[in-house]
């Protein structure tokens, strides 16, 4: 489904948004769509390079030559479990299919184990190591450090949305047998965010 138009956060200085971050671990969920407004504005692009095969783009968080090789998936596992993919590119929604459940739940366990007083939506890093791969040498890395980079720049747009984040130290592997991907895709991180409590 295509988004609704982003609105950007209140006004605050840079300073306020940058000593206000901290990780927040009890949360409740937010709604969708105040989510997915915090993720475009983090992640949408502000310039695109026009007929490039690799659809490299410019947007808030840096990233290696411009690739932007980590998609960010939105895992919900209250009632019906939904994997859900943000594509910056387009602006859209994409519903996922789930092709093997268990692996979800276990998901769903270990983040709940980790914060037990967050019922938050979790975040998912998947790099596509190939997008890399086409002008980097040593591409695994650049994977990681991208993930960093991203989630660092998800983290200041919430905290500027007074939004709770926290990262986790698990990866999200879980979500790409759950989903079925192909074998270059990665699981570099995953968070868990909501609304504060
Ligand atoms: C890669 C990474 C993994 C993390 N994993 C967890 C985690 O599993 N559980 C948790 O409660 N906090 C986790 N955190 C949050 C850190 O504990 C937190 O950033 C640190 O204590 C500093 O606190 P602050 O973020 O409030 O400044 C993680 C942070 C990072 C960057």
């Amino acid at each position: 489904m295509s988004c609704p138009v982003v609105v950007p956060p209140p006004p605050e200085t840079f300073a306020a948004v940058l000593e206000a971050r901290r990780s927040r671990r009890r949360m409740r969920r937010a709604p969708l769509r105040q989510l997915i407004n915090m993720l475009a504005y983090a992640t949408a692009p502000r310039g695109r390079l026009e007929g490039d095969v690799f659809l490299r783009s410019r947007r808030p968080g840096p990233t290696a030559g411009a690739f932007h090789p980590i998609e960010t998936v939105l895992v919900d596992w209250r009632g019906h479990p939904r994997v859900m993919r943000y594509d910056a590119l387009s602006h859209r929604l994409e519903l996922l299919a789930v092709s093997n459940v268990e692996p979800l739940r276990n998901f769903a366990r270990a983040c709940a184990d980790m914060l037990p007083e967050a019922q938050g939506t979790a975040l998912v890093f998947i790099g596509h190591e190939a997008r890399v791969t086409a002008a980097y040498e040593d591409p695994a890395s650049l994977l990681w450090r991208d993930s960093g980079a991203l989630s660092q720049t998800l983290f200041l747009a919430a905290t500027a949305f007074g939004l709770a984040f926290c990262p986790l130290d698990i990866l999200g592997r879980e979500v790409i047998q759950a989903i079925g991907l192909p074998r270059d895709a990665v699981a570099t991180g995953a968070v868990l965010l909501g609304r504060q409590r």
